[in-house]
């Protein structure tokens, strides 16, 4: 901010400023690009293209040939990566979560028919076990308690499975304590230290993840809530100290979810750090979004690209989203 002295009104009049569309864009501070979003997307394990997810219309969970198509469009338009969440069956999941580290599972499978689809488009992998887990946690679960470091043996196992399959970024989402570190430490002894990192760092307990909880099939597997590890959504200062953690541990990119109601925290993580910081627009904002607008309520388009926008002027890098290929188009992609 200018700290020179304003000129009262009448020499000063803002809406000067704001009298056409060419003096608006000529002044815009923030600009949203397709190049700005990360398009989340869902895939399953059958052979049936697309499934719809009832709670987030117009999201379907993507066959694995379907997902390859996914990508070959984000290079048409221009959104740089894909992040992918599998739907598991129930009858897979186990209390490890052993499916997570399968080298010829659903995930290792998207990620290579995604790569070889569009090796230009970068693929970011969620490192976390709840949709592999009968009991939906993230991580390994005894008693009740949810350990810490056993899980964290677990993630590893992932992380390197996905690295393997050419998983470009690494996202652990799990929030367990010295993740990041491990994951770091293991890609580099594997000879994979270009893979990259970005950490759900601020990550909090949320009601708004439940669409998500319906779309990866967890929602029912839950038992009780993450708030033993995912954070208290009354907290700011934590949050920094997670994302200090997470970048001296080896995150080259940290991430604050969800997204619009935690703007704050964006922009706070964006002055302390000077990271490349990143939203997670998540489920519930989606369907938040979309149940307005399918009712008639707001004009779905404009609050699409608002609420987008948002992201970036609260400092954000950029946004993981399922509106990516929407926007993208409606960004004249
Ligand atoms: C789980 C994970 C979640 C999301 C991404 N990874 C949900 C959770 O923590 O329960 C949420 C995504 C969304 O709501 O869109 N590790």
């Amino acid at each position: 901010m200018s700290k020179a002295p304003l000129a009262p009104y009448p020499a000063l009049r803002p809406r000067r400023l704001r009298q056409a569309d060419w003096i608006r864009r000529l002044v815009r501070e923030t600009t949203l690009q397709p190049s700005d979003l990360i398009w989340s997307l869902v895939v399953h394990d059958g052979a049936q293209a697309r499934i719809p997810v009832a709670s987030m219309p117009d999201v379907d969970r993507l066959s694995v040939a379907e997902a390859a198509k996914a990508a070959v469009q984000a290079r048409a338009l221009g959104i740089p990566a894909i992040a992918v969440f599998p739907y598991i069956d129930g009858e897979k999941k186990d209390a490890r979560g052993s499916m997570a580290s399968d080298p010829d599972g659903l995930i290792a499978r998207a990620v290579k028919a995604m790569k070889n689809a569009a090796p230009e488009v970068g693929i970011m992998c969620d490192v976390a076990l709840d949709p592999f887990t009968d009991h939906g946690h993230d991580g390994l679960l005894e008693n009740g308690r949810i350990l810490n470091d056993p899980t964290i043996e677990r993630l590893v196992e992932q992380g390197l499975m996905q690295a393997r399959a050419g998983a470009d970024i690494l996202a652990p989402s799990d929030m367990m304590d010295g993740r990041v570190g491990a994951l770091r430490a293991a890609l580099e002894g594997a000879g994979l230290q270009d893979v990259m990192i970005m950490a759900y760092a601020a990550k909090y307990a949320s009601a708004f993840y439940g669409p998500y909880r319906e779309a990866i099939g967890s929602a029912k597997a839950l038992h009780g809530d993450k708030r033993s590890y995912q954070m208290d959504p009354a907290n700011t200062d934590e949050a920094l100290r997670e994302v200090a953690l997470d970048i001296a541990e080896g995150a080259d990119m940290v991430m604050v979810k969800p997204g619009m109601p935690y703007l704050d925290i964006v922009r706070r993580v964006v002055e302390a750090f000077s990271m490349p910081t990143f939203a997670y627009q998540v489920s519930g904002e989606y369907a938040m979004l979309m149940a307005a607008g399918r009712n008639g309520w707001l004009d779905e388009e404009r609050a699409i690209l608002e609420a987008l926008t948002a992201f970036k002027r609260a400092g954000c890098a950029g946004v993981i989203t399922y509106f990516a290929p929407r926007a993208a188009k409606l960004l004249g992609a």
